[in-house]
Order: structure tokens, then sequence, then C-alpha cells
């Protein structure tokens, strides 16, 4: 039996942290390795294009993205590679589902309503994200999107489009179905909230030594003495080593902290110690591959001549049936 086609688009946001890691990077490896999709992940690129408008961000940040992926397993043997803004065929059938869906219908998309809530001036590129991320998805015929819940909406509008071009012009697409992440574990930030960059709570996924420590020591606690006994539920420090420990570790450290004992201090050396076990290998790839930005494109030039083809036939198909060929 085939494999599913499964399509993600990451955005490149930047300052990677343990919270992009433990909430999406790590799942993709995990899928690729599950071996039962076939799977074309890229760079959202146009995407971001709608929040990043300075030439030096948009060049760093989407390369220290596919570095970071590539770093932390993601074997472009098992998966498809690629930059979106390489391949003028998406843009290209985003504007044939501009003429089939309305604007009131646009206006329901949540990111949509969200920056209109926040009274930002809106651009007509974010007010037409639905439809790019439709392109991407329906280009390639996906059965299966990865997402967060934040993104299910996007997907099913992907579905509609399929629909309403299928109906107009005749069978060209699939209809896909979002998979949403299992409750992935909310990776808590320094200050106790969910780790972001936007609340500065971040502990670097590939920083230097010298900039994980002082993250970890500015980790928030209480004024508990190591003799006290604590809940290991309330201590941020633990929370996170949890993620990273072994069972054995990670039992460790609860004992310690709910007979007392165990103090903050001695807490986040250990999880010092964790994480720089625990990325070494990684943190050792990326820089690897940071110096080496002729690998990484190449890798991305064989995924985007893989997915050229691909694009072209659907876009003959799709022409075809409009009645531009
Ligand atoms: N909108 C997605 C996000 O913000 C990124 C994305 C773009 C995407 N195109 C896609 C995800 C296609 C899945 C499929 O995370």
């Amino acid at each position: 039996m085939s494999k599913k086609i499964l399509v993600s688009g990451i955005k490149p946001t930047g300052n990677l942290h343990l919270g992009n890691y433990f909430g999406a990077i790590k799942q993709f490896v995990e899928m690729q390795n599950s071996g039962n999709f076939d799977s074309f992940v890229f760079l959202a690129d146009y995407h971001a294009l709608n929040s990043i408008s300075n030439r030096e961000e948009m060049k760093k940040l989407s390369f220290d993205l596919i570095c970071a992926y590539l770093a932390a397993g993601l074997d472009p043997k098992k998966v498809t590679l690629y930059r979106q803004s390489t391949l003028p065929e998406h843009t290209e059938l985003t504007w044939i589902f501009n003429t089939l869906v309305t604007m009131p219908w646009l206006q329901r998309a949540h990111a949509f309503k969200d920056a209109e809530a926040n009274d930002k001036e809106i651009n007509v590129g974010t007010f037409d994200y639905p439809v790019l991320m439709a392109a991407d998805i329906l280009m390639y015929d996906a059965s299966v999107v990865p997402v967060g819940q934040d993104q299910k909406q996007h997907v099913e509008m992907a579905r509609e489009i399929a629909r309403k071009f299928n109906q107009t012009f005749g069978e060209a697409f699939i209809e896909p179905k979002e998979l949403i992440k299992e409750e992935v574990a909310v990776v808590p930030g320094t200050d106790g909230q969910k780790m972001s960059k936007s609340y500065k709570n971040v502990i670097p996924l590939f920083g230097s030594e010298e900039e994980i420590k002082k993250a970890v020591m500015g980790i928030v606690t209480d004024s508990k003495l190591p003799e006290d006994a604590k809940n290991p539920e309330e201590v941020i420090v633990y929370q996170i080593y949890k993620l990273l420990a072994t069972e054995e570790e990670r039992s460790q450290m609860e004992e310690g902290l709910k007979k007392g004992g165990l103090g903050y201090g001695e807490a986040k050396k250990m999880l010092l110690e964790k994480i720089l076990a625990y990325f070494g290998p990684m943190k050792e790839n990326y820089d690897e591959l940071q110096k080496n930005p002729e690998k990484v494109f190449a890798i991305l030039e064989e995924g985007e001549k893989k997915v050229k083809l691909l694009a072209q036939e659907k876009m003959l198909k799709v022409k075809k049936l409009i009645g531009l060929v």
C-alpha cells in the first residue's frame, strides 16, 4: 500500500528554544522515523514575509530554521525539504484559488479576526494567508497535515477550496485532513509561563554554554531552603527536567524535592547538565551546518528539483481543467 502523503510548512521564527523543540521539531522527526508517511516539509517563507520585512532577518531566520530541523534529525533521505518561494507554482495556484473564494469567507479565518481585533493594519498577504496555505497543501495531494490547534481552521479551509475547485472545474485535488498534534508537553519558560519568544522566558536550543547557563540559573524559584519539602508540581526546574531526564533521574529529583534535601541551586545544576548532554550532539550538527551553508542549500535544491516536477504536473492538470491550455 502506498504511504500517505504528509505536507507541512514551518515558519521561521528565530531564537529557537526548548519549547520549539518539544512542541514541534521532535514530533516531525518522530513522524519521519515512523515510516508511515511520504513527507514534504517546507520553509513557509512567503507566509513569513507577512511579518518579516528585513532582508538580513529573512535570510538568517530561514537558514537557522533549516539547520535546526536538520540538526535535530530531519533526514533528507526520508523527507523532501524545500523552500516555498522557489516554487512559483504555489503562488500561481494561490491566484487561481483566489478567484474561487469570497472576501466574507476569508474574513472568517481566526488569524484574520485576531489581527483585526488587535487593530492591526492587515496586509493583503495576511488576509490571503489561508489560500496560499491551501495551495501548499493541495499541490502535492496531501492527505495528512500535521498542525497545531491554531491552524486547524486553515486546513478546513483548504478542504473547502479543494471541493470548490473540483465541483467547478473537475477533479484535481484531494481533501486533506489535519493531524492535530497530541497534547504535546507544554514547556514552561524560566518564569513558569509557556515558553515563548514573546515572553522572553526561553532557554535557547543552540545557544552557547554561557547563554544556556544564564537562562537556567534565571529560572524562577520560591524562597524555600534546600532542606524544606517542596511540591515538584510547583518547581519549574523540575517541570523542564522531566522532559529530558530518564525515568530514574526524574524520580530521583522528584524524591529529593518532596522529602527535602535537594535545593534549587543543585536542581538547576542537574538541569543544566542534562540540557548540555541532551542537545550537545545536536548543537554540534547545528554548528557544522552553520559553517557549511553550501551543504544545506544542496539539500534544499535537491528537494526542490523533486517537488518542482510534481508541482508542474499538477499545474498542467489544473490549467487544462480551467481551459488555459
Ligand atoms: N500556517 C502554518 C503555521 O503558521 C505554516 C504553514 C504554511 C503550513 N503552509 C502550510 C502548515 C501548509 C501546514 C501546511 O504554522
